[in-house]
């Protein structure tokens, strides 16, 4: 059989986290030769991951510009791929998610006549504004998609709702949990937990949503302040996602805060581990919803809606949104109410076994295979 020409764009921090298990074993494989392309969309949070799971992009972009529009992104990436596009002619273009850069390079390839599989597709909310723009960006993305990697059945039923064709529909798990298998180790050390004493327990808090920008944060800040003004054997390790908007709301909030850790973004490998060390996770991220729950970690989500009902329906996702009297009820449940904490804790992950990447190959061979034919 002929190899197949595979390239990934990917541009952001969750996109790499997501698609570096499946960039590597593209590059293992005798079957695939594959391309990867980064925008750097994000630059200093991207080239962190790549470092880590040691990915050298054969095209980089470098689109990133400190508070970037959508519409500056979305057009440096679409005018920087054209050439990239035609001067490589991919079997297939591969892109992950719901991000600009997921949105802008399934545009490309769709101008370019080349198909585009989905990996992460079919998560919804129906809600065009929530999250923003994240939830156009993919069902805009699924509208020019050839194949779809569903994480899950229920992402799976949202693409049949869509008159998507189900022979292109696989269901694989989310690629989330496979990275995670690299990266947690039982003998770990950070800076960080030296700060923290040995009998406190750790509240790791991630926020950065563009929605969320603004009172939203704020609200959800001064509830956390308050809790552990209230709790003396409580920390929070907070590492502060790079976008100057969410750094200034940070500072201005929790900056002297006492037994607040604000850091910089962390490493992977570093995430994964404190998640795994932390006592409960609060965050507006879409990808440590699926994270911590296979570390039995419970997770208190800011926002009014989730793509991820899954995790919800499980027990594992509480929603709390952002106005700040629920987030500290909600908080303050988790850190009196042990039998409440147990529930949500030991709540089975609905995200995937670890090895979403084997569908995801198997199914792009058999779809070439038949193409062949
Ligand atoms: C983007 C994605 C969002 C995803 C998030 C992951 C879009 C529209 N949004 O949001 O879906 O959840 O990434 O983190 O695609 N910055 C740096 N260095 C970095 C990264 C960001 O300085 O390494 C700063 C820059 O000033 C940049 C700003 O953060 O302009 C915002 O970055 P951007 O990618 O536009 O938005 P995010 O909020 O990161
Ligand atoms: N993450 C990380 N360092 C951090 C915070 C998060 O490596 O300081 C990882 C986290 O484990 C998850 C991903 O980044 O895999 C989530 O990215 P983010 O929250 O930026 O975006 P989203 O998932 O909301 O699109």
């Amino acid at each position: 059989m002929k190899k197949i020409k595979v390239m990934s764009v990917l541009g952001t921090r969750p996109e790499a986290i997501k698609m570096a298990p499946l960039i590597r074993q593209l590059q293992q494989s005798q079957n695939f030769v594959p391309i990867t392309v980064v925008t750097a969309q994000h630059r200093e949070m991207l080239d962190q991951v790549l470092t880590v799971f040691k990915i050298n992009p054969d095209y980089d972009l470098n689109v990133m510009q400190p508070n970037q529009s959508l519409a500056e992104i979305t057009s440096r990436v679409l005018t920087r791929l054209d050439a990239i596009m035609s001067d490589e002619d991919p079997d297939i273009v591969l892109v992950h998610g719901d991000t600009t850069t997921t949105f802008a390079a399934s545009l490309s390839a769709f101008y370019h006549q080349i198909p585009v599989g989905h990996v992460e597709a079919g998560l919804r909310t129906w809600d065009k504004y929530s999250p923003y723009p994240e939830e156009m960006n993919r069902q805009l993305t699924d509208s020019l998609a050839d194949l779809f990697f569903a994480p899950t059945p229920l992402s799976r039923d949202n693409l049949i709702k869509e008159n998507r064709d189900s022979d292109k529909i696989i269901v694989t798990g989310n690629t989330a949990i496979d990275a995670l298998k690299e990266t947690v180790n039982t003998n770990y050390k950070h800076p960080v937990l030296d700060l923290v004493q040995p009998n406190h327990r750790i509240i790791l808090l991630t926020m950065h949503r563009r929605e969320n920008q603004g009172n939203p944060m704020i609200s959800v800040f001064k509830a956390v302040k308050a809790v552990v003004e209230r709790y003396q054997d409580v920390d929070v390790v907070f590492p502060v996602h790079l976008s100057p908007k969410v750094f200034k709301i940070a500072q201005c909030v929790l900056d002297s805060t006492e037994r607040v850790h604000l850091t910089a973004p962390l490493d992977v490998i570093d995430f994964h581990n404190i998640v795994s060390r932390c006592y409960f996770v609060m965050t507006d991220s879409g990808g440590i919803q699926e994270e911590a729950p296979s570390l039995n970690k419970p997770v208190l989500v800011l926002r009014q809606a989730t793509e991820r009902p899954e995790g919800v329906t499980a027990g594992t996702l509480k929603l709390v949104g952002t106005q700040q009297e629920e987030v500290e009820a909600a908080m303050m449940i988790l850190l009196d109410h042990q039998v409440e904490y147990q529930r949500m804790a030991i709540a089975p992950n609905p995200y995937g076994d670890g090895h979403a990447v084997e569908r995801i190959l198997q199914s792009l061979q058999k779809y070439f295979a038949n193409y062949e034919e």
